[in-house]
């Protein structure tokens, strides 16, 4: 609200907003009083379709692209929108093995879910507003929990140049170590935040949404997986411990770009500057993810990856 009472215009980019999770919370965004969503997309019309749909402004973004993401700043500069208030750092890939390649070479889960959000939040956070927020969608496959996970296997950390480079191994380990990075950057960007942006109060969350079933993200299974996995999907949703509908995880999503309780001030102290949510509920990352020395290590090796100059490390 300004000092007249009415809400102030503000942009909210999300990405993958084409497809589950995103697309259902930007209509969500969409429908809150003056916010204008930018819909980021690697398909041009897809990202025309849902920017027709909820009357906002789409705009060209491949994360496995580094060039891409380096053109976005400009991009939405061009398009003068109202002042940036939040970043909902939500698209993911999952591929059934490592060896797609970004256009940068790197494995493509990594470099996609990782590496692309990394270098656009890095590029972004000077737009965003003094009181602004941004939100790193990871997953509950971070965690080391294969029984709650429902058999899914668990993330197999390393160093970051190894885990950008494609080879053997499984698609799904590969998926759950890129949410571990997503995770560790959710609190390694926490503890420099202050430092990236002096004098202001951003606050940066982490959200687990859950099993979603019925999105995208299985799309490189195979279509037989694909047409069991959709037959299922609303069985599991409803039955299944830690399952729920793109549409209350979006309900949740949208509500770190906009309630007050995901402001800087209002947070639990899970993370360093944020709030983690988990499912419905507030959590805490692994451990692991918040380990200081993964957390500096990610930071610097992704920083070398993207092309980055290294920022100043937290005082
Ligand atoms: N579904 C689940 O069970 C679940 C559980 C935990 C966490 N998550 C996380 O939730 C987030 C949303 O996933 P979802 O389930 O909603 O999946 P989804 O329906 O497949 O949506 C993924 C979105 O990411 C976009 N995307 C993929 N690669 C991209 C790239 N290179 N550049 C730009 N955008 C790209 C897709 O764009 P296109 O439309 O062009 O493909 C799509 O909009 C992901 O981060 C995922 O890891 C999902």
């Amino acid at each position: 609200m300004n000092d007249s009472g009415s809400v102030s215009p503000r942009s909210v980019v999300i990405t993958g907003a084409t497809s589950g999770i995103g697309l259902a919370t930007a209509r969500l965004l969409a429908a809150a009083p003056g916010v204008t969503v930018v819909v980021p997309a690697r398909d041009a019309a897809r990202g025309k379709r849902v920017a027709d749909e909820i009357g906002r402004v789409a705009l060209p973004l491949d994360l496995a692209d580094l060039a891409s993401v380096r053109a976005f700043p400009a991009a939405l500069d061009a398009a003068r929108l109202p002042p940036l208030h939040a970043l909902l750092a939500n698209a993911g890939i999952q591929y059934t093995d490592r060896k797609h390649t970004t256009s940068d070479g790197f494995e493509a889960t990594f470099g996609t879910n990782h590496l692309g959000h990394f270098l656009l939040i890095r590029l972004l956070l000077d737009r965003l507003a003094d009181d602004g927020r941004i939100a790193i969608v990871s997953s509950g496959t971070h965690k080391r929990q294969r029984l709650r996970n429902g058999g899914y296997p668990p993330p197999s950390w390393a160093d970051a140049r190894t885990l950008a480079t494609p080879g053997e191994g499984s698609g799904q380990v590969a998926y759950a170590t890129s949410k571990l990075a997503n995770a560790i950057t959710a609190v390694e960007l926490g503890r420099r935040i202050d430092d990236l942006r002096p004098g202001t109060r951003i606050a940066v969350h982490g959200v687990d949404p859950g099993l979603v079933p019925a999105t995208g993200l299985a799309r490189d299974y195979s279509p037989t997986g694909q047409r069991i996995y959709r037959a299922l999907a609303p069985a599991i949703a409803a039955l299944m411990p830690g399952a729920t509908t793109p549409e209350r995880a979006a309900a949740n999503l949208a509500a770190t770009a906009l309630d007050p309780s995901y402001a800087r001030g209002a947070t639990n102290g899970a993370l360093p500057a944020g709030r983690w949510w988990e499912i419905a509920k507030d959590g805490a990352p692994s451990a692991e993810a918040q380990d200081p020395q993964t957390g500096a290590d990610l930071w610097r090796d992704s920083e070398a990856l993207v092309g980055l100059a290294p920022a100043p490390r937290p005082s």
